[in-house]
C-alpha cells in the first residue's frame, strides 16, 4: 500500500496547482489511507528558524509556531533527524495537541542539506509506527523536498 500511495504523492507533486493545495492534499491522502494517522500536518522552517503551522488536516492546534528545541517537532528540528515518540506520555519535552493523541513521528524535510520543514503526524494508538512507516514517510518527504 505505501507504495501506491508514494506513487499518488509523485502525482500531487508534478500537478499545477500551489504549493499549499500540494501539501495539502498529501495530508489528506496520508490520513484517509493510513489508520493509525490520525493528524497529519506540515511544519515550516520560517527566517527567524521557527516552526510555522502549515496546511493540516486533522483537529485544529494551537500549537502555531514551535521553536527549534521545543516539543516533539522542534527537537526533530533541531537534531535534524526522524524522530518517534511511541507514548507521548512518557516523553517531557512534548507540546499536547490533544488529549487522544498517544504517539507521533515527525519527518524533516531538507533541502540541500538544510531542513526546510517538517512532516508531524499523530496517532490514537500507542506505538502503532514501524520502520515500514519510516521509510515510507522518509520517501514522502524527499519527493515532498521538491517543492521547495
Ligand atoms: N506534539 C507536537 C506539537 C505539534 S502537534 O502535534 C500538531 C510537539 O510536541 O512538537
Amino acid at each position: 500500500m505505501f507504495t501506491l500511495l508514494l506513487d499518488r504523492v509523485r502525482e500531487i507533486v508534478d500537478e499545477p496547482a500551489n504549493i499549499n493545495e500540494k501539501l495539502l492534499s498529501i495530508c489528506r491522502l496520508l490520513k484517509n489511507n493510513v489508520l493509525h494517522y490520525n493528524w497529519v500536518g506540515f511544519y515550516l522552517v520560517d527566517q527567524s528558524r521557527e516552526l510555522v503551522l502549515g496546511p493540516f488536516i486533522g483537529e485544529p492546534t494551537e500549537h502555531m509556531r514551535i521553536p527549534f528545541g521545543k516539543g516533539i517537532c522542534g527537537q526533530a528540528a533541531e537534531r535534524k533527524a526522524t524522530f518517534i515518540i511511541q507514548d507521548v506520555s512518557k516523553e517531557v519535552n512534548y507540546l499536547s495537541c490533544s488529549p487522544k493523541v498517544q504517539s507521533e513521528i515527525v519527518v524533516p524535510i531538507f533541502k540541500n542539506r538544510e531542513i526546510v520543514g517538517e512532516l508531524d503526524i499523530d496517532s490514537h494508538n500507542l506505538s502503532p509506527f514501524t520502520e515500514e512507516d519510516v521509510k515510507f514517510l522518509e520517501n514522502v518527504c524527499q519527493v515532498v523536498s521538491r517543492l521547495f
